[in-house]
């Protein structure tokens, strides 16, 4: 089968697209006809050598499918062949990837992806979504009339957040970084999308939630805790999920005395039940239209490398060429 892999870490063109063997199913394995599969900038940090754990050699990158399943391993009972089917969480922990014609995956990962729905959005949708989703209602248990601020509402969890938030009876307000940006978020149904290049955005959050929002969902990698915690109404939900290497200052009197709280968010350490939970209310949006997926790019996966490398420079480059994920096609 075709696949894109690294025999070594290190920058986008060590990515190889060739032929590696098609993997066996064994026990609760599945083996899966990959459709689509969509990119994270963990898939970067992973290939460029983060070293957050051992990888199978060789290694095929990526986290995130959808496909069907082509067979079953001895084990497995939860689905049958032909099934339709996304997944996470894959490639990550030691656990091979994604990019590949096929790839088996342990049964506990898949979800059964809702008829109306295509493969590319059921795989846009998979790690971010469920992200989003462990954060919004696990973690800082959002409630219907609340309010959310999120950064980036075109990119690939903060499109996320904006339309979970908004499916949930909340009000969202996020950011662009131009206005065509911003229009999407509004398309997405954030009731405000800040210009967070020509405009004050401390102010459109003041104008949006007077007196605080309830939960402030940070995407950067260098928050400005000074300006987050002031965004926070009492008992606010700070949620952080990115910056392993920030330390940046944090305004601990303005937290505490308005009550609130932080909360540290890694879907990867997420149980497979946990996940299902998400991925039992992500299906149901995505079949109603609730929840689309903000696709910025479409390539063939032997464009795997290229793709490492735009998401590469927005991410680390803050370059803004994307607009949400980059999906790829076998
Ligand atoms: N902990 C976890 O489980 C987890 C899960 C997923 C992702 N992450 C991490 O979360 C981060 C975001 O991931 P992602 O997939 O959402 O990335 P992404 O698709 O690249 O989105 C990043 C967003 O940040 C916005 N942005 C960049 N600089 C900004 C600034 N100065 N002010 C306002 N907005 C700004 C961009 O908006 P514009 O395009 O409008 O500039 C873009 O929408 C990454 O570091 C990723 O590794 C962590």
């Amino acid at each position: 089968m075709k696949a894109a892999y690294i025999e070594e870490t290190g920058p986008p063109e060590n990515i190889i697209y060739g032929d590696l063997p098609q993997p066996t199913p064994h026990g609760s394995e599945v083996l899966v006809k990959v459709a689509a599969v969509a990119l994270n900038p963990v898939d970067t940090y992973i290939r460029n050598g983060a070293n957050y754990w051992e990888l199978p050699k060789p290694f095929v990158v990526g986290c995130d499918l959808a496909g069907t399943v082509e067979a079953v391993g001895p084990d497995a009972v939860r689905v049958k062949v032909g099934d339709r089917v996304w997944a996470t969480n894959q490639g990550l922990m030691g656990r091979q990837g994604t990019f590949a014609e096929y790839c088996a995956v342990d049964e506990c990962w898949l979800h059964p992806t809702p008829e109306s729905v295509s493969d590319a959005t059921a795989a846009a949708c998979a790690l971010v979504g469920i992200t989003a989703h462990l954060g919004l209602f696990r973690d800082a248990k959002l409630q219907a009339g609340e309010s959310v601020f999120v950064h980036g509402g075109t990119g690939g969890v903060g499109s996320m957040v904006v339309q979970m938030a908004k499916a949930a009876g909340a009000r969202a307000i996020t950011t662009g970084g131009n206005e065509e940006k911003c229009a999407r978020c509004k398309e997405l149904g954030a009731d405000v999308a800040v210009n967070y290049k020509t405009q004050d955005v401390a102010e459109a959050v003041k104008a949006f939630a007077p007196a605080g929002v309830n939960v402030v969902w940070e995407t950067l990698r260098e928050p400005d805790f000074d300006q987050l915690v002031s965004y926070l109404a009492e008992r606010g939900r700070l949620v952080l999920m990115a910056g392993r290497d920030a330390r940046p200052p944090f305004p601990v009197g303005p937290f505490y005395v308005k009550g609130c709280s932080l909360h540290g968010v890694v879907m990867f350490k997420a149980s497979p039940e946990e996940m299902r939970t998400c991925a039992q209310n992500m299906n149901r949006w995505m079949a109603e239209g609730k929840l689309q997926a903000q696709i910025g790019q479409t390539l063939p996966l032997s464009e795997a490398a290229a793709a490492h490398r735009m998401q590469e420079e927005n991410t680390l480059g803050n370059t803004g060429t994307l607009a949400g994920k980059i999906v790829l096609q076998p």
